[in-house]
């Protein structure tokens, strides 16, 4: 006849534990939060200019509120915004209140990886060609909401967007004219 055994069955329900907690946290990765419907921007709103999307009336669109793990290397996709005053970027600045100029290193980041401000003026790097830039995260990239006039009747934003001034681009060596759309990878500085 087996012996019960406290001690191996106590090592059995630990090992399954991990294995189960691993696998569900696996399962748990970032998964859209809802969806929102599109609304055409009334006339004279919704700024085009530095290639930024417009809602698309009745069109559905996804939203996050986390974004993909963080890691030494996360990917993501960089976008450009101008976090100047009267910029595609709207009002100031998230983290400080303020404008910044497109000359400086700044960056907004989707909402998981903005993390309740928690990123907020704290510096990544930014990897891409080879090369590597710091910049401050200013601002939040907002996966949550959009297609209103907070967000200038543009779509949420993708959760693993990394949306960077001019001087990131510059620093990145990417030529002026592929400016918009890149794959990057990130790590907090
Ligand atoms: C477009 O980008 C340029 C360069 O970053 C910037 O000077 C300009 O203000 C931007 N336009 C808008 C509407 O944001
Ligand atoms: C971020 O980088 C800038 C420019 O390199 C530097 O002036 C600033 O002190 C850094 N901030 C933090 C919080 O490390």
């Amino acid at each position: 006849m087996k012996r019960f055994c406290p001690k191996a069955s106590f090592l059995l329900f630990i090992i399954t534990l991990v294995l189960t907690s691993s696998v569900y946290s696996e399962a748990q990765s970032c998964r859209p939060s809802g969806r929102i419907e599109g609304k055409n921007a009334p006339p004279g709103q919704c700024n085009q200019e530095n290639d930024s999307d417009c809602c698309v009336q009745e069109k559905m669109y996804t939203t996050y509120e986390c974004s993909p793990a963080v890691s030494t290397y996360t990917k993501a996709y960089l976008t450009l915004n101008s976090f100047q005053n009267g910029g595609d970027g709207g009002g100031p600045s998230e983290c400080d209140n303020q404008y910044h100029s497109d000359d400086t290193p700044v960056v907004a980041l989707s909402t998981g990886w903005f993390n309740h401000e928690s990123r907020c003026l704290k510096n990544i790097t930014i990897s891409a060609n080879g090369k590597s830039v710091v910049a401050m995260v200013v601002d939040e990239c907002d996966s949550t909401k959009g297609c209103d006039e907070e967000h200038d009747y543009q779509p949420p934003c993708p959760n693993n967007i990394v949306d960077a001034s001019k001087a990131v681009w510059e620093a990145l060596g990417v030529p002026q004219d592929q400016w918009g759309g890149l794959d990057i990878t990130w790590s907090d500085a």
